[in-house]
């Protein structure tokens, strides 16, 4: 089956959506997301979105903010951007009927490690839910757009000239391939955390995006980086999803504690359980190693019932449900995979280095995070990056591209997998992941990781050479790919920064540098 459109957008989350939302009035959109339309990193988002809008706030000490949090390697053109623009993009969301939560007729704003002002503005702790449904209301009800569900896209297609020419996808309802073809490809699939047996991600984080643009030729900065989210709750999960305990408890007053009691965080930084997400993910993780620890205690005790309950009534209820009652017992907390600084290189437009192709989202890579996301900076850069795309690409030559020009693709067939085998490869990277990239990581045991995963791709290969093709099988190849590249580029950074501590270098170097794989190198 062909379809053509205008404007094409893969994925249905913040960025996706907005992008749809903004490009609607030039021409048709198309967006095709591979499970429900709100399955998505953004659903789950509890803090809030970050933007300079108290009387005590300003961009530049949004920007000053965030540039500290990122250890030398925030594009600072790219986060002059962000926190200038961000919050015009902010209040023209509460335009969608999304009913952020308000203080005396204000907007009530939190704060987490890093932030210097109360800045964070949220929806109770379902902030990402609130989003995602407004949009979605606000993309369905768009005369020029339409929402395809349960469409995985398999690869883009690219023409001689290198140009992206749209995608090849499959409908998991019908069982049928379909080629697209499109003026622009918006690449807003998120994050790839799915590639770790701990994450707070949802299982359509598998990096997608990020292979499939590896695939036709695009270069990929920072990968190393992945955030680890300090407070994820201990031995649970929800639908293969660790449950987040949101980093704004610890904004409450919320501590952390070891199970006997004592209060860790100031033997590693000044400002506590206020300090940088990565410093505080690396003290819990070096609590647990070194006294042989299950997990640590998120002490709640000196933040009022009423306030807990009014704060954070989906945590509450939610621990409830599995027997913890939060506003009486600690919650015990491990650290978990959350999201990926690194992506897809773009430049303060979208622009990726293949023509007519755009990327918005976590899976882009703007620079504004640097070495270390600041909490609640990733809706709003989603916002403003997405925001940005849709007015350059609305700018793009109008013709569609002419369909012989584009190349040609292997075809796929159509296979149904042994879901026992495949679950046993996807685990085994997984482990592999976590094992080999986690929280403290050394140069030998990456390249350990790196020959594992070598192994499960010639596993996987012999048991479905490249054509044989289901979602299934596509997605672990992809989460191979992504793989590879966060260990390449973790292996490439020969110093400790920000996210990535690497036992042999525990030094940060002078000079701050990105890394850039470029599949053409
Ligand atoms: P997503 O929202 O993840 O959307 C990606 C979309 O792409 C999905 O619809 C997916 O189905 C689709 N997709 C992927 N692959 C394919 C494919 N092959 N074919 C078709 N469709 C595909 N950030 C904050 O700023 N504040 C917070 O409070 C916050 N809390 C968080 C809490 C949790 C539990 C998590 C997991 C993340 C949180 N984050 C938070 C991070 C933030 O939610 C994400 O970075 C952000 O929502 C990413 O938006 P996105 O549009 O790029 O991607
Ligand atoms: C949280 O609520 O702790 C998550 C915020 C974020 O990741 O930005």
């Amino acid at each position: 089956m062909r379809i053509e459109t205008d404007f094409l957008v893969v994925g249905s989350g913040m960025a996706g959506l907005w992008f749809a939302y903004r490009i609607s009035n030039h021409g048709r959109v198309l967006v095709l997301t591979k499970k429900d339309d709100s399955e998505s990193n953004t659903n789950y988002a509890q803090g809030g979105i970050a933007a300079a809008l108290g009387s005590d706030d300003s961009p530049q000490q949004h920007l000053e903010d965030t540039v500290k949090a990122g250890y030398g390697l925030c594009d600072p053109q790219a986060v002059q951007v962000m926190v200038g623009e961000g919050p015009a993009l902010v209040r023209e969301l509460q335009k969608l009927e999304i009913e952020f939560s308000t203080e005396g007729g204000h907007l009530e704003l939190g704060i987490e490690g890093g932030h210097t002002r109360h800045r964070v503005a949220h929806v109770a702790d379902t902030t990402g839910q609130a989003v995602e449904w407004g949009l979605i209301n606000a993309v369905r009800s768009a005369p020029n757009v339409a929402l395809y569900e349960h469409h995985f896209v398999i690869d883009l297609l690219t023409d001689e000239s290198g140009r992206c020419r749209g995608v090849l996808s499959f409908d998991n309802e019908s069982g049928k391939f379909a080629e697209i073809h499109a003026r622009v490809v918006m690449l807003a699939t998120g994050g790839l955390c799915g590639v770790y047996e701990h994450t707070t991600n949802p299982p359509i984080a598998t990096g997608d995006g990020v292979a499939m643009a590896w695939r036709a030729g695009a270069q990929v900065a920072d990968l190393e980086f992945i955030q680890f989210h300090p407070t994820s709750l201990f031995g649970l999960k929800i639908d293969g999803r660790a449950f987040l305990i949101s980093e704004m408890v610890r904004g409450e007053g919320g501590i952390l504690r070891t199970p006997d009691g004592e209060r860790f965080m100031s033997r590693y930084h000044p400002d506590e359980e206020m300090a940088p997400r990565s410093v505080v993910a690396r003290a819990i993780y070096n609590e647990l190693r070194t006294r042989r620890l299950d997990y640590v205690l998120l002490d709640l005790s000196s933040i009022p019932s009423k306030r807990i309950l009014e704060r954070f009534p989906m945590i509450a209820d939610t621990c409830k449900r599995f027997g913890l009652d939060i506003t009486r017992e600690p919650v015990p907390v491990v650290p978990a995979a959350h999201y990926s600084v690194g992506g897809v290189k773009t430049d303060l437009w979208g622009r990726t280095s293949i023509p007519c192709l755009y990327t918005a989202g976590e899976c882009a890579h703007t620079g504004v995070h640097g070495a270390n996301r600041l909490a609640s900076n990733s809706l709003l850069e989603a916002l403003v990056f997405a925001d940005r795309a849709a007015q350059a690409a609305s700018k793009e030559e109008a013709r569609l591209p002419s369909l012989d020009k584009i190349n040609p693709f292997e075809r796929q067939l159509r296979s149904i997998e042994d879901p026992s085998l495949l679950n046993s490869l996807v685990s085994s990277l997984k482990q592999t992941m976590w094992r080999f990239a986690g929280i403290v990581r050394s140069a030998k045991e990456m390249e350990r990781g790196r020959a594992r995963l070598a192994e499960l791709s010639r596993e996987l290969e012999a048991l479905y050479p490249a054509r044989i093709f289901s979602p299934g099988i596509k997605q672990l190849r992809n989460m191979l790919i992504v793989g590879d590249l966060i260990l390449r580029s973790a292996l490439a950074r020969k110093e400790s920064r920000g996210l990535h501590y690497v036992e042999e270098y525990p030094d940060t170097l002078p000079e701050a540098v990105h890394t850039v794989l470029s599949p053409k190198d």
